[in-house]
């Protein structure tokens, strides 16, 4: 079975957020069910020097821009880059310019990823021909759209909503310039309220929808959640499932990680307080004993709920407990957790950026990793918090309610709890499971057993890329049916 990956962000070459840890991660243990996938995404700088083994193939121009697919491998992954410099040859972040502004032509980039994926669907690549297509997220959304319209038989498609917050909608006068055809232009096609919409058209022409947790596929079809594709979404219900992403186990293992300055295990979990010892000199944090040291690692946006977490500060500062933060993000929110390590110094500490190696200081020198998120398609810190003993403090929704066992009693009794579950995400709730987690962390024996349930979890991508593989066996199915 050989399925053509199509996204925007893989794992350490380009990452904004976990959509690169998924598509840089589940190749891997597909690769290990049997499948081979490849992984088609833009030639952004530096990039393709990544690669081992590169080839590069003339394509012509898309969208008036020339352009060469360049194939290699990364770390045993098999990448196709579309190189089209005038399109991708840009530093940073991948969708906003140095201000932190959407680029204005993201439709033709993404298109142009689009329509050159489509063309390797159906013709392969270095006789290397998909057996399905699996997109992901808006910026691989028209993938479905231009087979769609090929005019000729192609392989089936799957896409994958990652987060249905990012829709990527554009002008209509655009349409003719991205080559799409006029007849696609309707509610059932691409159309979204006027403009053209790259996920809703992925929506609509992809055999199979899948998003990255059962909860999150329910809460997709409600007005809540849905973003105004609740409706399109309740259509397709049959072709919707929620499959959990998984954590990748070679980087985020306590037992081999290399950026810790003491690994530890289940069965010896010693090494942990050393690496709290340095995370809160790191954050010129005074530890307390008997108190919890909470992190946070996240985008700081409106969906992770942190101005929340920022409002119940003065809370948690009361219980003693510690707090340290990774984020960058919004600017108010950037500014206010700064201003609370200014007010509470060896209390909480802040560290604003992006630092992938900090990120595993923190995951293992916590006691707790908070993720107060208003809506969470699945979530991966609070994963790793898992494998890390770093018992997760989550809002309940989407993927984080699918993932932690609330230490409520029933669970305590059962000796299963792994992590707190709060709802509604609210200042009075989040409050409260602050006050639960202290109490729990105050009962040694409780909090080890919980780390123990924690640290057994099976988090990895084994059972994840079972259900893949089965849903890709399932489209090949249905197409020789046809
Ligand atoms: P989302 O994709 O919505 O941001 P996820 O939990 O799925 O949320 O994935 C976030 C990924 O980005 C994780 O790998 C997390 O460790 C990482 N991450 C987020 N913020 C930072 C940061 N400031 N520094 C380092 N890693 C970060
Ligand atoms: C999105 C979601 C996050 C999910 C990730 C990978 O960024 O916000 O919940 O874990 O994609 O699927």
């Amino acid at each position: 079975m050989r399925v053509l990956f199509v996204a925007s962000e893989c794992g350490p070459l380009i990452k904004t957020g976990g959509l690169a840890d998924v598509v840089w991660s589940l190749p891997r243990a597909l690769g290990s069910a049997g499948v081979e996938a490849r992984i088609m995404m833009p030639a952004y700088p530096g990039v393709a020097a990544r690669l081992e083994g590169a080839e590069s193939r003339e394509i012509g121009d898309v969208f008036g821009y020339s352009a060469r697919l360049i194939t290699g491998t990364v770390a045993e992954r098999s990448m196709i880059l579309l190189d089209a410099p005038g399109l991708f040859d840009r530093p940073g972040n991948p969708y906003t310019d140095p201000d932190g502004a959407d680029w204005a032509d993201n439709h033709s980039r993404f298109a142009a990823l689009g329509l050159a994926a489509a063309a390797v669907a159906l013709d392969g690549i270095g006789g290397w021909v998909p057996d399905a297509v699996h997109a992901h997220d808006w910026q691989a959304g028209l993938v479905p759209v231009y087979l769609r319209h090929a005019g000729r038989a192609s392989p089936p498609t799957a896409i994958t909503i990652h987060n249905v917050a990012f829709q990527g909608l554009f002008p209509a006068t655009a349409l003719s310039a991205l080559h799409l055809p006029a007849e696609s232009f309707h509610p059932e096609g691409i159309e979204f309220h006027g403009q053209i919409g790259f996920l809703k058209g992925g929506l609509a022409y992809a055999d199979r929808i899948t998003t990255v947790s059962p909860t999150y596929a329910r809460e997709l079809m409600t007005p809540e959640f849905g973003m105004g594709l609740e409706g399109m979404l309740r259509h397709r219900r049959r072709d919707l499932v929620g499959i959990l992403n998984g954590a990748d186990l070679e980087i985020w293992d306590p037992g081999t990680d290399a950026a810790l300055p003491a690994i530890y295990s289940v069965s010896n979990r010693t090494g942990k307080t050393k690496n709290r010892k340095a995370l809160a000199e790191r954050y010129g944090l005074e530890l307390s004993e008997d108190r919890p040291l909470f992190c946070v690692i996240s985008r700081l946006t409106e969906q992770k709920g942190l101005d929340i977490l920022l409002q119940v500060l003065p809370h948690l500062v009361e219980t003693g407990a510690r707090l340290a933060v990774l984020g960058s993000g919004d600017k108010v929110l950037e500014e206010g957790f700064a201003a609370a390590a200014a007010q509470h110094p060896g209390r909480i500490g802040v560290e604003i950026g992006y630092d992938e190696e900090l990120a595993h200081l923190l995951q293992a020198g916590s006691d707790a990793i908070v993720v107060p998120s208003r809506f969470e398609p699945c979530g991966l810190t609070q994963l790793y918090g898992l494998r890390y003993g770093t018992l997760p403090v989550v809002g309940r929704t989407g993927g984080l309610a699918d993932t932690i066992i609330d230490a409520n009693p029933a669970a305590i009794r059962a000796g299963v709890a792994t992590g707190f579950q709060f709802a509604p995400v609210e200042q009075e709730p989040l409050r409260a499971v602050i006050d639960r987690v202290c109490a729990a962390y105050a009962d040694r024996a409780l909090w080890q057993r919980m780390m123990v349930s924690a640290m057994r979890q099976p988090v990895g991508w084994d059972e994840a890329a079972l259900a893949y593989r089965a849903l890709y066996q399932d489209l090949v199915k249905g197409t020789a049916e046809l």
